[in-house]
């Protein structure tokens, strides 16, 4: 009977730590003055920037790996010159990051999304995209699997970049430094749309952006450990141990293949002294 209590008591504890989903709960707004909000009794959150000022809101919780999921409906209409970002991140000089970036355009004109995964404190591992779809009518799902093997993002729940763990060929890969999450809206005009020549056109602002259906299968981490540590029996962790399968193959490639619009791996002018390790083990 104790046994039993104990082992619900675990199974509560471990739901509530890992995938609650209401903003209020599991999020902050740290900055924009007001033009951060949270809606709906928690349920949906809105970014905007005018002219003044952007916005943002990072986790309250910190995370050592995970399963993450998170809806963005991107700014609509002519959002030139803005960018939303969405991305994990550790602290510190030689801090961990794993980026989504979204890139606005003109009215009609496709969004860049961008990524990119920093180790160690060292990025300039950029990948971008184009969708498959308009980003700014309706909710798209945007995840990273995060586990000790790999680095998977996903946009609704078809892979497009895979960082893998390849340290036993001298590649640091982050597993070490626990992120947040964080998000924010913000002007970038000076790089973001055709490498900065359209910029944002203020008559058009407040330009906002929305997020929905957060869920986390994720590590929490506090100072007393990782609620994935307490051999708990109920958690089901098999995020942990999943990788590409053939089908996320073929899916990866595909998007590779069709909506890749820049690979770090391929520009062999941006490294003359040879292409970064991970670039070149196959
Ligand atoms: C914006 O649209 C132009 C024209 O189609 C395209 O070249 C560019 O890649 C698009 N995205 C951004 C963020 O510049
Ligand atoms: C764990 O989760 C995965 C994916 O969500 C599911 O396929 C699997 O059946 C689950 N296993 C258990 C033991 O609940």
């Amino acid at each position: 009977m104790a046994s039993k209590i104990f082992l619900a008591l675990l199974f509560i504890t471990y739901v509530v730590a890992a995938s609650a989903g209401n903003f209020n709960q599991d999020f902050e707004i740290t900055w924009g003055d007001g033009r951060a909000k949270i809606l709906n009794n928690g349920e949906l959150l809105t970014l905007s920037l005018d002219k003044a000022s952007g916005s943002g809101f990072r986790s309250r919780n910190e995370y050592l790996f995970g399963k993450i999921d998170m809806q963005l409906k991107l700014v609509p209409g002519n959002s030139a010159g803005t960018v939303t970002a969405y991305y994990l991140s550790s602290l510190g000089d030689v801090h961990d990051e794993i980026d989504f970036e979204f890139l606005g355009n003109l009215s009609g004109d496709p969004y860049i999304l961008h990524t990119n995964v920093f180790t160690q404190g060292k990025g300039n591992r950029e990948q971008q995209f184009y969708l498959w779809f308009d980003p700014t009518k309706d909710f798209h799902t945007y995840s990273i699997l995060w586990n000790p093997q790999s680095i998977l993002f996903s946009v609704d729940g078809t892979p497009i970049r895979e960082f893998k763990n390849l340290e036993s060929k001298g590649v640091s890969f982050p597993k070490n430094q626990a992120m947040r999450i964080y998000s924010s809206l913000w002007n970038a005009d000076d790089w973001a749309t055709r490498g900065g020549l359209v910029k944002t056109d203020w008559s058009q602002a407040p330009f906002t952006a929305s997020y929905r259906n957060f869920n986390a299968q994720a590590c929490v981490w506090t100072s007393s450990g990782s609620s994935c540590s307490s051999n708990n029996p109920s958690s089901n962790q098999s995020w942990m141990k999943q990788s590409l399968d053939a089908t996320g193959q073929a899916r990866i490639q595909w998007v590779q293949k069709n909506y890749m619009i820049y690979n770090y791996c391929t520009d062999t002018k941006r490294f003359p002294q040879g292409l970064p390790p991970e670039c070149t083990i196959a």
